[in-house]
């Protein structure tokens, strides 16, 4: 299930090449999906539940092991309101520079993505929401991946 959904956002990032410059694309925001993931509320636990989860994560994990957990929630947070359509503004830097010197490889991506899969899972969040949000993370990854 969870490699299904992967390749659903994947194939789905080809056809959203609009969004590939922008860390976040308001106006492609799918209806309802704000709600579905719980608001703003909804949305800071996943934030909090997916961090939590990759500090853990033996294979990225130790790539957050610098970072400020409260922060990343908080970007990660206001960038999935954003996206989804909530009313939230986004403060981050751009997907482009954050991740520019991190080496970041295919591989890195994917387990990410499956770390969100399980945190939604944890949340609740029924699977077709999921493939939703993971579609417009998905074009991100030509910002984000460095190692080919
Ligand atoms: C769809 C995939 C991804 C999204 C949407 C995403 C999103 C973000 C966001 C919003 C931030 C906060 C930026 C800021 O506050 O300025 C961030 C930071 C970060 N990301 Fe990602 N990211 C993704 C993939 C990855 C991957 C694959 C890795 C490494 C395995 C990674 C490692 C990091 C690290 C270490 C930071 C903290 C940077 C810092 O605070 O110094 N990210 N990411």
């Amino acid at each position: 299930m969870q490699a299904f959904a992967l390749c659903i956002a994947l194939a789905l990032a080809g056809a959203q090449l609009v969004h590939a410059q922008t860390a976040v694309a308001p106006s492609a925001a799918p209806p309802g999906l704000y709600a579905a993931l719980g608001e703003k509320a909804g949305i800071d636990r996943l934030a909090d539940v997916f961090v939590e989860r990759l500090l853990r994560h033996p294979r990225i994990g130790p790539q957050f092991q610098d970072v400020k957990p409260a922060a990343l929630k908080q970007s990660l947070a206001e960038q999935f309101c954003v996206l989804t359509g909530g009313p939230c503004t986004y403060e981050g830097g751009s997907m482009r520079e954050v991740h520019a010197d991190m080496d970041i490889n295919k591989g890195d991506f994917n387990a990410l993505v499956e770390v969100l899969q399980r945190a939604m899972d944890a949340q609740g969040i029924p699977f077709s929401q999921q493939n939703r949000l993971l579609a417009l993370l998905a074009p991100m990854h030509r910002e984000i991946i460095t190692v080919h």
